[in-house]
């Protein structure tokens, strides 16, 4: 099976690993505060804070912006299950809104939930490795005063006007998940520029207020992300240049995945939108194609909470399903991927 995605590492992060064991300094060590220093300058940020996953990152970034009992949060209706726990885990309430073309929040409808809902903060997701449109959504929340947290789980490195993910918003947060741009196994991280948020952050992770978690990462995830981050440039232009041999190969067939003006897309995963999606990936699947549906649900699904109409991302969760754009795939296994999936859709099994 040629796999949606796989972490891989070489000697460095092997021996970075070695010499951490035999220092004996495993935890709170050089190397998260270097992980620390170099993520918050490749972001382009003062502060970076790590913890241990996305979803704890997000958690403690609605926290440190006073998110409390009731409080409103925006949320798109397409992004993983963790975006729409964490602003409950944290107490507040939230309201989603659909998706525009590029499957990020819509700036348009997000005005109308914030004149409805008047929210503390609003966060746009990074789909996919693209960045939601952070120029009409900071000028909305100047317009209206509401905070932004971008969550940049699936974006390490996208750019949009020149700016990184991460480094948009108030605040920006990161999972290095074992399948993420950057992976340690687990992990996360939170951005900002502001000191005072900055401030509030570190109250949340280092026993500054009480009661308090621990959040740490180890010394181990620390050295394979910080080397892994090394790589992440290099990383990603070899998943766009995959990701524009499938356009190319499939815009005849499948709606493919569009990149905003002014942006870098860095693929976290490729999408393509088909009505007849479940056969499609079955057919995949069982040609020895890992296609994946991200995601089957609706995020006010879950706990049925209040939203906007969302005749897009309704459409849209029947349609997209995803294919390996990892950037580890071989020529071979590219052509493999693109041979199938267009015999699949020319060969009449499915009829569009
Ligand atoms: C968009 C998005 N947000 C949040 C998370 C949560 O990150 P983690 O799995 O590290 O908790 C993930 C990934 O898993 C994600 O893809």
């Amino acid at each position: 099976m040629i796999r949606i995605t796989e972490p891989r590492f070489s000697e460095e992060e092997k021996e970075a690993v070695l010499n951490i064991l035999e220092s004996g300094q495993i935890t709170r060590g050089e190397w998260t505060g270097r992980f620390s220093r170099e993520f918050a300058r490749y972001v382009g940020v003062k502060h970076c804070f790590t913890v241990c996953s996305g979803t704890t990152a997000l958690f403690v970034a609605l926290k440190a912006l006073g998110v409390d009992r009731g409080d409103r949060v925006v949320v798109p209706a397409m992004s993983f299950m963790a975006t729409i726990d964490a602003v409950y885990l944290a107490g507040g309430e939230p309201v989603v809104v659909d998706v525009d073309r590029f499957y990020t929040m819509d700036p348009n409808q997000l005005e109308d939930a914030v004149k409805r809902y008047r929210p503390k903060v609003v966060v746009p997701v990074h789909l996919y490795g693209c960045m939601a449109d952070m120029e009409a959504i900071m000028y909305l929340s100047e317009k209206y005063g509401f905070y932004v947290v971008e969550d940049s789980a699936q974006a390490h490195g996208a750019e949009y006007g020149g700016r990184k993910a991460g480094s948009w918003g108030h605040v920006g947060v990161f999972s290095f998940y074992a399948s993420k741009n950057v992976p340690m196994g687990e992990g996360g991280a939170i951005t900002t520029d502001d000191d005072r948020i900055a401030e509030r952050v570190r109250k949340w992770i280092d026993f500054g207020d009480h009661p308090a978690f621990n959040f740490r990462i180890t010394e181990f995830q620390a050295a394979i992300g910080t080397i892994q981050l090394r790589k992440l440039d290099e990383r990603n232009s070899r998943r766009r240049s995959i990701a524009e041999f499938y356009t190319r190969s499939f815009s005849d067939y499948f709606d493919v995945p569009l990149e905003r003006d002014n942006s870098l897309h860095v693929y976290h995963l490729y999408t393509l939108r088909h009505a007849e999606r479940d056969r499609i990936v079955e057919e995949l699947r069982s040609s020895g194609v890992d296609a994946r549906v991200y995601y089957p649900y609706l995020l006010h699904e879950i706990r049925g909470s209040e939203h906007l109409p969302t005749p897009r991302a309704e459409t849209f969760r029947k349609e997209v399903f995803s294919i390996p754009v990892h950037p580890y795939l071989t020529e071979e296994e590219i052509s493999f991927v693109v041979e199938t999936l267009t015999e699949i859709v020319s060969s009449g099994k499915i009829i569009s």
